[in-house]
């Protein structure tokens, strides 16, 4: 972020303005939150998505503090650069780490993979370094936010290892993802031994398979979430269940999302009172609300009404008498790239921050305890990794002749890392490895030729098309490996690519979020992804 958009960002927020980015603790303790009397709950009625306005739930309350803050641990934000002992962080059997600082873009070191043998079959290179950019920019832009990576996102042990040494927390859906992060990534990272790993996950499923729950209680991980009173039962009959700190998840408007949520999870929120009462009756601690808006959100104002109800679920329960509240989860639904769920006419990720800063200021708003006692976490997916993955695939059968349109068959496909096409609402986009290469040549040639609008602007990680080489492109189909029709990934009505011809290599960007995750075993092929991993 720029220095301009910092200080517009410490303009934005009262409570930023003794903001250090090296100290979320700082900033909590100097904060100058609101915190005059809540005598009703009116103001958070305004604006409830549902049809029915908030019940009024409010009667005069005592205040009280609860909770701690958990500060980032010391080496938040410490990672940037090239030159960190990058092996420390990322050691995982069978990966190697690529510094191609001296090759200078993603698309050349994929070039000389292939060039020099090493890659045959279709792969991914997942460079490390948008990870920490974004990991950067969050503490910049919401210091009081801790992150909890969604690992169903993207659940490579690179990847998660990286974050985890950079603070990040978890959210994990199942056993297997605890079983991950618990055992998978080794002890020397910074959240140390296994007993405060599993503070740093949240099982963050309202659906929980029994033995999944008693996964998580005998490992420890003790936040989860509830969206029903069924649940609440099946909680309450497994010993050790009043270990369990738990949140309501509530329903969001998440229309305006691409990858809506709440028909699937969530309580309508005028269900609190009661889910709280039942919760109470069966010892559950109820620590907080949990909501998710929607992966791909887009509309910042979705984070904001959110808020409110969740404030209004700590009033009720206030009034309940219950232990105050003192989590908030604002799950994902942020971008990770400038590709469909960050492009044109999506918000980007510093809008939604100003508006969720925004919202957490309302939330303070006649706050009867301190806001220190407040910790505020989310789950964020795909704003990590998204960019951080760039597949390469090769054209290994061809159709079309000399004619002005073209299909091509690549070794990769919808039953593999592009199942994002039928799950992810995703439109990847192919580009000729060789014309890339070349429009970087162009690039670095004549710099001054991006100003003069000579290129065609397409993407932010790898050198954009010159405008003469993306007029010879023509009307393209891609299709993935398998027999099946469906195995698509990009139509002839929508794509156009220069003619390609078969051993020509194409890459996609912006590849790293619910891909090769979901993959599977059809037609002979095992889609495996060969990953390769660097830093730029
Ligand atoms: C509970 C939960 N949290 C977080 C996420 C991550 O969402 P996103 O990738 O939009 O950040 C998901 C996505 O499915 C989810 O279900």
């Amino acid at each position: 972020m720029e220095e301009r958009n910092v200080a517009q960002y410490h303009n934005q927020i009262a409570f930023a303005k003794n903001f250090d980015p090296n100290s979320k603790l700082k900033l909590q303790n100097e904060a100058s939150f609101n915190s005059s009397s809540n005598e009703d709950g009116a103001s958070f009625n305004d604006d409830a998505f549902l049809t029915e306005e908030l019940p009024q739930f409010y009667s005069d309350s005592e205040s009280s503090s609860v909770g701690s803050v958990t500060p980032p641990p010391n080496n938040a934000c410490q990672v940037g650069g090239k030159n960190l002992g990058f092996e420390t962080f990322v050691r995982n059997p069978g990966a190697e780490v690529f510094d191609i600082s001296g090759c200078g873009s993603v698309a050349k070191f994929i070039a000389s993979r292939i060039d020099d043998g090493h890659e045959t079959g279709s792969f991914l290179v997942t460079n490390l370094s948008p990870i920490i950019a974004q990991y950067q920019q969050w503490v910049r832009e919401l210091p009081m936010v801790q992150p909890f990576f969604a690992v169903k996102c993207n659940p490579d042990p690179v990847t998660v290892r990286l974050l985890a040494t950079m603070g990040c927390g978890f959210d994990c859906a199942t056993l297997g993802e605890m079983d991950m992060v618990l055992n998978g990534l080794g002890d020397e990272l910074s959240f140390g031994p296994r007993g405060l790993a599993s503070s740093s996950i949240i099982y963050s499923h309202p659906a929980k398979m029994v033995s999944h729950i008693e996964y998580a209680l005998a490992n420890n991980v003790v936040m989860t979430v509830f969206d029903g009173e069924d649940e609440l039962y099946k909680l309450a009959n497994l010993p050790g269940h009043e270990n369990f700190q738990v949140l309501l998840r509530l329903a969001t408007d998440d229309k305006h999302s691409i990858c809506r949520f709440s028909k699937k999870f969530g309580a309508d929120v005028r269900e609190a009172p009661h889910l709280l009462e039942v919760a109470r009756s069966l010892g559950l601690n109820v620590v907080g609300v949990h909501f998710h808006v929607g992966s791909g959100c887009g509309d910042g104002n979705a984070y904001v009404t959110a808020l409110k109800h969740a404030r209004w679920v700590f009033d009720v329960a206030d009034q309940l008498g219950m232990p105050p509240m003192r989590i908030v989860d604002l799950g994902g639904g942020f971008p990770g790239d400038t590709g469909g769920y960050g492009g044109p006419g999506m918000p980007t990720f510093q809008e939604l921050a100003a508006d969720i800063r925004a919202g957490i200021e309302m939330f303070g708003e006649g706050f009867t305890r301190p806001m220190e006692s407040i910790r505020f976490i989310a789950e964020p997916g795909r704003y990590f990794v998204s960019a951080a993955t760039t597949i390469a695939t090769m054209v290994y059968s061809r159709k079309g002749g000399q004619n002005p349109y073209q299909a091509l068959y690549v070794n990769d496909g919808v039953y593999g890392s592009f199942n994002n096409v039928v799950y992810d609402h995703a439109t990847p986009v192919p580009k000729k490895l060789s014309l890339v290469l070349a429009a970087e040549a162009a690039e670095r040639a004549a710099p001054e030729a991006r100003t003069a609008e000579a290129f065609v602007p397409e993407s932010h990680l790898m050198a954009p098309m010159p405008t003469s080489i993306a007029a010879e492109a023509i009307p393209t189909a891609i299709f993935g490996p398998t027999c099946d029709g469906l195995d698509q990934m990009c139509a002839l009505e929508t794509t156009v690519l220069p003619r390609c011809d078969v051993g020509d290599w194409i890459v996609w960007e912006n590849q790293g979020a619910y891909t090769h995750t979901a993959s599977f075993v059809f037609n002979g092929f095992t889609h495996v992804p060969k990953r390769t991993y660097c830093i730029l």
